[in-house]
C-alpha cells in the first residue's frame, strides 16, 4: 500500500477520534497544524511533519484516552518510527521530539505552562514533567530542536473548535513523489 493509501485511512478515517484532545477531533488537529505551518511560511516537510505529529495516536492500540488512565502512550516514538520509513529526517525528527518540546519549554519560559490546554497539562505529568536544566541544554543542542519547538507552538494553537482548514488531499499534495 502507498504511503498516500495509508494516511488517508489513518488521517481521513481513524482520526474521528479524540484521542485525548478536548475541543476538536486528531482530524481536525491534525489539519490546524498544517495549516498553521502554512501560514507560517515553513517548508513542505514541517509542514508534514505539523500535519503528522500525532500519527502515532492513530497508530497504536491504548484506546483513545491512555493518558486519562494514566498511561502515556508515546506517540511520538511510534509516530516518527513510522515516518522515518517513510520520509527524511526533517518529517520524522521534529515528530520525535514534539513533546521533548514541551517539556522543554514548560522548563524555559516561565508563562508558556498557563498556555498549555487541559490535555497537555495531564499528558505533560506522564511524559516527565518539565525539563531539568541539564535535560534542557541537551535538548537545545538537538539538530530538529529549534522545529521541534515551532512544532510544539503550532500544536498547542490548533485546537479550535471552530477552526476552518483545507481538506487532507490540499496538504498530501506536498508529499514527495517518490514515497
Ligand atoms: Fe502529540
Ligand atoms: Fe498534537
Amino acid at each position: 500500500m502507498s504511503t498516500e493509501h495509508d494516511l488517508r485511512r489513518l488521517i481521513d478515517e481513524l482520526a474521528e477520534g479524540r484521542y485525548g484532545l478536548t475541543l476538536v477531533n486528531q482530524r481536525q488537529h491534525a489539519l490546524q497544524s498544517a495549516l498553521l505551518a502554512e501560514r507560517a511560511g515553513e517548508s513542505p516537510d514541517f509542514i508534514l511533519a505539523a500535519l503528522l505529529h500525532d500519527v502515532g495516536h492513530m497508530l497504536h492500540t491504548l484506546g483513545e484516552s491512555p493518558a486519562a488512565e494514566g498511561i502515556d502512550d508515546g506517540h511520538e516514538n511510534i509516530g516518527a518510527a513510522w515516518l522515518a520509513n517513510r520520509f527524511g529526517p526533517a518529517v520524522s525528527e521534529p515528530v520525535r521530539l514534539h513533546v521533548a518540546a514541551k517539556r522543554y519549554l514548560v522548563a524555559t519560559e516561565s508563562d508558556y505552562a498557563a498556555k498549555l490546554s487541559d490535555d497537555s497539562v495531564l499528558s505533560l505529568k506522564l511524559q516527565g514533567g518539565p525539563m531539568s536544566e541539564a535535560e534542557a541544554a541537551a535538548f537545545a543542542a538537538l539538530p530538529h530542536a529549534d522545529a521541534a519547538i515551532r512544532l510544539r507552538r503550532i500544536d498547542e494553537a490548533a485546537k479550535d473548535p471552530d477552526g476552518v482548514t483545507p481538506d487532507l488531499s490540499h496538504y498530501l499534495a506536498l508529499m514527495p513523489a517518490s514515497v
